[in-house]
């Protein structure tokens, strides 16, 4: 969005009122509050949006009409940002503009010779450590937007557990199970009760846990939108409840599940971060009955065992590789203040 705001040398509302699309928005003070429509699907960022007082969707609806210029941000996945590219043409009327604004580790030297590629007369502004593409949307869209389209749709593309599961692009591991999530799915014990997984992904890890006919319930909670939908698409199970949640603001209730389950993110956007990683962990414990247990894969490098300390009266290393740990937590400690009961 600085890059974005860059572009128009600090102009708050470039296009007037509602003028200006931006897919993958993020918070940003220097647009007006009504310069814009915003789409984006990580709730934190959602939130944050909202927080701003802009109109944000977590999906565009279909009945917005068209704008006289929409904007991409790009992400990390290269998949998506095109797609979003060509979504972006499609919702701007003829002769409107649109940019694209990313840094150089998001992709954006091979986006616009792409794009030159395709045929289209690209204007590029280099800014901090990244660049501003600006193009006129005219006419039909390069015929090389559609082969975008499809590449990225929510698709059946991952096969596992003799099947194929839904992802799409921009979700964790599209492609392929994770080979950490995978260590973890055979570690796991036959598992009962109620069950958490946090940062449900595609939904791999919920999928072996509703395998076992003792889990009662589970819950998805998952902070990306597509990845919950595309969960959704792959459970068809009616133990299975789902959360478009950050788990930093978990909507579940505290002691009130027998296990939880995780494969925590360990970036934060673009950062590494180990505080989003910590508390993953933090909220298993919070969710946990007091005769609950955590299991967690993470790699090898990430100091998580800290954590399970301050967190856990008993914890272990109970399996891994080379490249991943498996890490256990039982009997979590009471949060400070309050004693727990029912063990
Ligand atoms: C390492 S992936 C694991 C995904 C899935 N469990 C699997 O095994 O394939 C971590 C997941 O956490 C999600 N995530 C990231 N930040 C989150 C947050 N603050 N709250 C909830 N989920 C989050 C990501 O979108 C991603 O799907």
């Amino acid at each position: 969005m600085e890059l974005l705001a860059d572009a128009f040398d600090g102009e708050p509302s470039p296009f007037g009122p509602r003028g200006l699309l931006v897919l993958r928005a993020r918070p940003s003070r220097h647009f007006a509050r009504d310069a814009l429509v915003c789409e984006q699907g990580l709730k934190p960022l959602h939130v944050g949006l909202e927080a701003e007082g802009r109109e944000v969707h977590a999906a565009l609806p279909d009945d917005l009409g068209g704008f006289p210029a929409a904007a991409v941000c790009l992400t990390r996945s290269r998949a998506e940002n095109r797609a979003n590219l060509d979504r972006a043409w499609a919702r701007t009327v003829e002769g409107g503009r649109l940019l694209v604004a990313g840094a150089k580790t998001d992709g954006i030297e091979s986006l616009q010779k792409a794009l030159r590629k395709a045929g289209l007369e690209v204007e590029a502004t280099p800014r901090r450590h990244g660049r501003v593409l600006s193009l006129i949307r005219t006419g039909e869209p390069p015929a090389i937007f559609a082969e975008w389209r499809e590449e990225a749709a929510a698709a059946p593309r991952v096969e596992a557990m003799g099947r194929r599961f839904v992802t799409a692009a921009g979700v964790f591991s599209w492609d392929r199970v994770d080979p950490g999530s995978a260590l973890l799915a055979e570690a796991l014990p036959e598992l009962k009760g109620a069950v958490a997984d946090l940062g449900a992904g595609w939904g791999y890890l919920s999928a072996k846990i509703l395998e076992s006919a003792e889990v009662v319930s589970l819950d998805l909670v998952e902070a990306e939108r597509v990845s919950l939908d595309c969960a959704q698409a792959n459970l068809d199970d009616p133990r299975a409840r789902f959360h478009w949640a950050d788990v930093r603001a978990m909507p579940l209730a505290r002691a009130s599940h027998d296990t939880v389950v995780a494969n925590p993110p360990f970036h934060d956007g673009r950062e590494v971060s180990l505080a989003l990683g910590t508390a993953f962990l933090e909220a298993g414990a919070r969710l946990l009955k007091p005769s609950g247990r955590l299991w967690v894969v993470a790699n090898r490098t990430l100091p998580y065992e800290r954590v399970l300390e301050r967190a856990f009266v008993e914890w272990s290393e109970v399996g891994g590789d080379r490249t991943y740990k498996l890490l256990c937590g039982a009997r979590p400690r009471p949060p400070a203040g309050r004693p727990r009961t029912g063990r």
